[in-house]
Parts: C-alpha cells; structure tokens; sequence
C-alpha cells in the first residue's frame, strides 16, 4: 500500500473513532494516544519517509505534517465542544428551587439538666467524680452497710452479671471508690448513668441518671445539709420555691432524710402532679453513716459529713413537664427538639 493510501486510511479510521465516541473526555485522550501518541499510528508512518525517494520525501512530509495538525486540531475542538456541553448541564440547574434541609441535633434535655445541677454544685466548690458501671458487690452493697440478706437490697432490683459483678444501682458505688482513693476532706459530685430491673413504665426505666453527692470535712452538721440542698433546690427551681425535708431511710446514711419542694405545677396549692399535697420528693440525703467510713479507712471520729443521691430523669421531668420518662430514650426528634 502507498504511503498516500496509508495517510488517507489512518484519516478515514480516525474520522469513524471520532464519530463513534462519546463527549467523554477520557476517551478522546485514549484516541489522541491512538494516533499521535509516540508508538501511535501517525508517528508510524513517519518512519517510512526514510524510504521515498528524494523528490517525493518534501511531499510526503508536509502531506504526513497536514494529517498530524488535522487531527490534533479536531480532537481539541472535540474536547472544547464536550466541556460546552458540561458547562451547559450546569446552567441548566434552577437555582430557586429550595435547597436539601440540614438537619441540626439538639442538646438532649437529660444533658441539660446534668449540666446545669453540675455548675450549681461546681459554684459551691464541688468537684466531679466517676466510678464505673459494672462494679463489684461491695462497692454497691457491701461497704455502703448494705450486707448480703439486707431488706434494704430489695429496694432496688439489681442486674447482676455473676454473683458479685452487677450494674450498678445507684452512684452512692462511687462515694466508696472516692474515699478510699482521696483523703478527708472530700467535696464531690457523681453524676453517672444506673441500672435497675424495673418494669418500664410512664414513671420508671430499666436505666436511668443520678446525681450523688459527698461532703466530708471536721464537724460537718445536718444544718451545712439542708443549707446546701436548700440553695441547689432554688438556683435549679427557682427562688421562691421551698424545702421541706422528711425523716427516712438508707442503710449508708444516719439519721436520713428525704427532700421535697414546693410543687413548682401548682406552687404549693395541690395539683394532679403532686397528687394534691403541693410538694413533690426530689432527693434522698443524710449524715454519713459511721459504717461507711468504717469501710473505707477514715476515722468515724474524726470525719462526719453528708451525702445525697437525685434522679436526673426526675429532675427533668419536672423542670420541663415532662410526662413519660420513655420520652427520654425514644430519639424522637419531635420531642427533643423542643429543648
Ligand atoms: N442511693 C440512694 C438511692 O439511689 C440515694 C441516696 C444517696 C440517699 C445518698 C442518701 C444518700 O435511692
């Protein structure tokens, strides 16, 4: 075949590959490989300019040179026309239409709550400790002078993993890890998540939130108690609201006590949420039973102090009128939302 009918069949090949392709971009680099590339077919047939006579070889050349600039020219104009047609997908977007909504979380009202009941306590010089959820008989029970056939342990139904590892029933697990790690004087909060076997109800979950409290110094009083528990009650629910404190019982605490406010629904005057007697039950308290420190190496003559425990679930329901604590747990944005 003459070189002439080699040019004219490389042209005639390049014009169907060009036809067939689409407006992507990476095939028309594949057919610029194709022909222009070093072992491509137009650089092939440079090699048979060595071959022609010398009156045909300038003929050849610029015939050969025509071929080259040709195709490079109309697979650039390919790829400028393919990029239009990209740039025209784009302006076809309507710019009015409303966008996608960005769905923003919310701080949940537990979290709230939790943080607000740490920064009153953080102002009366509290510190925060934690202690862990799965813990040993003897921090929930034993060194907390609940011993083993105590009544008292059939106040809370406990999840327990073996004989003696369990979820914990309350945070007062973590007054005991505190004590026996720190010495006097102590001055903590121990906000945590606990575990019980409770039927789940409108009023109780399997697990729910507490706040303990520990105060341990020389010569602390019931009278430092209801003074700090008086002052938390009103920064959480408001000025004007009361206390009252009701004689009651917990192994770990002597004498114990039992806080009620003011019902912040009906501000005292008897309402279906405080059941018509105008306060609600938001705490239990008490003077540090001698037993406890007993426990944990301190000097029950030397040391006194107070501990409380709440439910944070509680405390919620009550500061926004919450009604069904299961609300807490459903991840129902329509409810969290709200705060
Ligand atoms: N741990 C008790 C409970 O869960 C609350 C409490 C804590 C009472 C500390 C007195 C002192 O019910």
């Amino acid at each position: 075949m003459s070189i002439t009918d080699q040019i004219q069949k490389v042209r005639s090949e390049f014009s169907s590959d060009l036809e067939k392709l689409s407006s992507d971009n990476s095939v028309l680099d594949k057919i610029r490989i194709k022909y222009l590339g070093r072992k491509g077919l137009v650089s092939a047939l440079f090699v048979h300019m060595g071959t022609v006579s010398n009156e045909e070889r300038p003929k050849m050349g610029q015939a050969l040179n025509a071929l080259k600039k040709d195709i490079e020219s109309e697979i650039d104009a390919a790829i400028s026309s393919s990029s239009d047609s990209k740039n025209q997908k784009l302006l076809d977007v309507d710019y009015t239409l409303p966008g996608d909504p960005i769905n923003r979380g919310s701080i949940h009202p537990l979290t709230l709550v939790m943080e607000e009941i740490k920064s009153i306590f953080n102002r009366l010089g509290f510190s925060i400790a934690y202690g862990p959820e799965i813990d040993s008989d003897f921090y929930n029970f034993e060194a907390l002078n609940i011993p083993k056939h105590h009544p008292a342990r059939d106040m809370q139904d406990t999840f327990y993993i073996t004989d003696n590892i369990l979820l914990r029933t309350h945070t007062s697990d973590t007054q005991i890890h505190f004590m026996e790690n720190n010495n006097p004087p102590v001055r903590i909060i121990a906000p945590g998540r606990v575990y019980r076997n409770e039927d789940v109800s409108v009023r109780s979950y399997c697990l729910f939130h507490q706040i303990e409290g520990l105060y341990v110094d020389k010569k602390v009083t019931f009278a430092e108690l209801k003074g700090t528990l008086d002052y938390f009650a009103r920064e959480l629910f408001g000025q004007n609201v009361k206390t009252r404190f009701r004689p009651s019982y917990f192994p770990f605490t002597e004498p114990s006590a039992e806080m009620d406010v003011s019902c912040i629904f009906c501000k005292g005057g008897g309402c279906g949420i405080c059941k018509k007697t105008g306060w609600l039950e938001i705490l239990g308290c008490g003077m540090v039973d001698p037993e406890v420190y007993k426990s944990v190496d301190y000097d029950p003559q030397k040391w006194s102090g107070f501990a409380f425990g709440m439910g944070i679930e509680r405390m919620a329901m009550l500061k926004y009128g919450v009604q069904d604590i299961r609300l807490f747990y459903s991840g129902d944005v329509r409810f969290l939302r709200q705060f």
